[in-house]
């Protein structure tokens, strides 16, 4: 064959893996309301930025007229391009090409290019549009999913790896994303689950539709599977760029810097009213955390998953942070059982990648009841602790309002490790919230008293007077400074600046065994 025959050659056949399973799935595809595996990366990615890697790499499956139905590229595209000018690893399952199935070969390009985003330090996105393990394929398509398995889990904690749910992830296939960093699904045709609506009828007798399951909002809501939902693929690929511009590409890197317009000491008068004088009123936290951060900008993570606690990126004199806080609007704040485990994810992926973390705290403690305690509150809320008390990272806590019992010691405090901890005039910093502790304390003399009603009422006085404020934890240096609410951003931006070079280490160990 002469030269231009070949290079017409490789025309042809570059044309033909670009057109994946044919044109007629492509349709179905669209149909569907999805994208393509590369109309997404081109979405995705910085234009014209992709080089994709093994188009011409075809599965070796002879087994039920599989020799048949072969394919260019196989079920996945996979490559490398750039999000704003970062270098990232991407791959995105095929769905045209016999669903999207997982054979050998695909998961061999898939771990090729995890392998790369290792040795490069950079980011590694997954999008999933799956039928799951070929079925054709019988154990190979298990090991290959179990080879992307141990990949993440080496990645862990070394370069970001983000998930997008765009399609069917079925099986054991859930579990690469479950290790990733963040899962984003979209409303529209996104699902997960490890058995499908029919497995469960017969199995438990249920009856529920494929969303109910497994669907967007039920794993942003009720598992807290997922950490964010996107009306539509755009969405979720304009979301990960986002994502990207908070976090640093590999574990040895700080996380981007952008400039800043927002003045450093921007006095914030309403900060100073925000904190309703009955202690008993909620206010929004995440209105407090906009008016403190750079431009209002914030990007909550799993917004939708206990609400009691708000955690997100935000900028801070254009660095990036992480923000963790109580909300005071849902269950009052309190941490319970899903509070603490999604804290407790969100400041070690935080820990993992470099980004300081800056707490607003106003929590009167962890939620009581049957419920919390028979699932197990003692460790959940361990996590959390454990979590603050491991993260080497700057760390930074602004008590807005309470501060009581146990949640004072976990939520970053002194104790813990936190570097600097601010209280505003609002604070209360104690045992318990002063009605239960004057009911325990006095209820003995409550009752020799004349009036034991007016008696209680008085000692409650006192112990508001004495407790309910941030005087007495300041005269003992448990926390740092009382400040002005309206100057907190201020304070803030300053005290990063002079944490910025902070060195903390734990001791030396294989991995501590955090109560899982
Ligand atoms: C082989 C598969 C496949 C699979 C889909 N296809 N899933 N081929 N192995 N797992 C093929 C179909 O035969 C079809 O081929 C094409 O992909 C498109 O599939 P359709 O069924 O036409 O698409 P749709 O109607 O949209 O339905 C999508 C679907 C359905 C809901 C995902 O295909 C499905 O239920 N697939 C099986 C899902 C499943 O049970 N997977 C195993 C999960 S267990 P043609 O030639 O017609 O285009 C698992 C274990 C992992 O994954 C364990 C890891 C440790």
């Amino acid at each position: 064959m002469d030269r231009e025959k070949k290079i017409a050659k490789l025309k042809s056949k570059r044309a033909e893996a670009l057109l994946g399973g044919g044109e007629k799935r492509i349709v179905k595809q669209h149909k569907k309301g999805k994208l393509t595996a590369r109309e997404r990366i081109n979405l995705l990615l910085d234009e014209d930025s992709f080089e994709e890697f093994d188009m011409f790499k075809e599965h070796h499956c002879t087994d039920l007229g599989m020799e048949k139905k072969k394919f260019l590229g196989d079920g996945v595209v996979v490559g490398s391009g750039t999000i704003n000018e970062r270098v990232v690893y991407v791959y995105a399952q095929d769905f045209t090409i016999i669903g999207g199935s997982l054979s050998k070969s695909v998961s061999e390009k898939i771990c090729k290019i995890m392998d790369m985003a290792m040795k490069m330090g950079a980011p590694i996105i997954g999008l999933n549009d799956s039928g799951g393990a070929r079925i054709q394929e019988g154990v190979d398509s298990l090991a290959g999913y179990a080879d992307i398995f141990l990949k993440n889990v080496m990645a862990s904690g070394v370069v970001p790896q983000i998930s997008a749910i765009v399609g069917p992830c079925a099986g054991g296939a859930v579990y690469s994303p479950a290790i990733t960093d963040f899962i984003i699904m979209d409303k529209k045709n996104s699902y997960m689950f490890v058995t499908g609506p029919k497995v469960v009828k017969t199995v438990t007798n249920e009856d529920v539709t494929t969303r109910e399951l497994g669907g967007a909002m039920t794993h942003a809501q009720k598992s807290g599977v997922s950490h964010f939902v996107t009306a539509n693929e755009e969405n979720t690929f304009k979301l990960i760029r986002k994502l990207l511009s908070y976090i640093p590409s590999n574990n040895y890197e700080d996380p981007p810097v952008e400039s800043c317009s927002d003045p450093l000491d921007r006095y914030s008068e309403k900060l100073n009213t925000i904190v309703p004088d009955d202690p008993s009123k909620p206010y929004d936290m995440v209105e407090l955390i906009k008016l403190v951060v750079d431009n209002g900008e914030f990007l909550e993570v799993a917004r939708h998953f206990a609400p009691n606690i708000v955690v997100g990126f935000a900028r801070m004199n254009g660095h990036s942070v992480g923000v963790v806080a109580n909300q005071p609007k849902y269950l009052a704040g309190t941490l319970d059982i899903h509070a603490s485990q999604k804290a407790a994810r969100f400041i070690r992926f935080c820990d993992s990648f470099n980004i300081p973390l800056v707490n607003f705290e106003d929590v009167p403690g962890f939620l009581p009841g049957l419920k919390q305690e028979h699932g197990g509150i003692i460790k959940e809320g361990a996590k959390l602790l454990y979590a603050y008390a491991e993260a080497t990272v700057p760390k930074i806590t602004v008590i807005t309002r309470k501060a009581y019992g146990g949640a004072y010691c976990v939520f970053n405090s002194r104790h813990v490790r936190g570097d600097l901890v601010y209280a505003w005039p609002t604070a209360e910093i104690a045992v318990m919230g002063p009605k239960g502790a004057v009911k325990i304390i006095f209820s003995k003399e409550a009752k020799k008293a004349d009036d034991p009603q007016k008696y209680l009422e008085e000692a409650e006085q006192e112990y508001i007077e004495k407790f309910a404020s941030p005087y007495q934890a300041a005269s003992k240096g448990y926390i740092d400074d009382i400040i002005e609410p309206a100057t907190t951003r201020a304070r803030l931006i300053r005290s990063l600046e002079m944490l910025a070079t902070k060195k903390d280490t734990n001791p030396p160990k294989k991995h501590g065994n955090i109560p899982l």
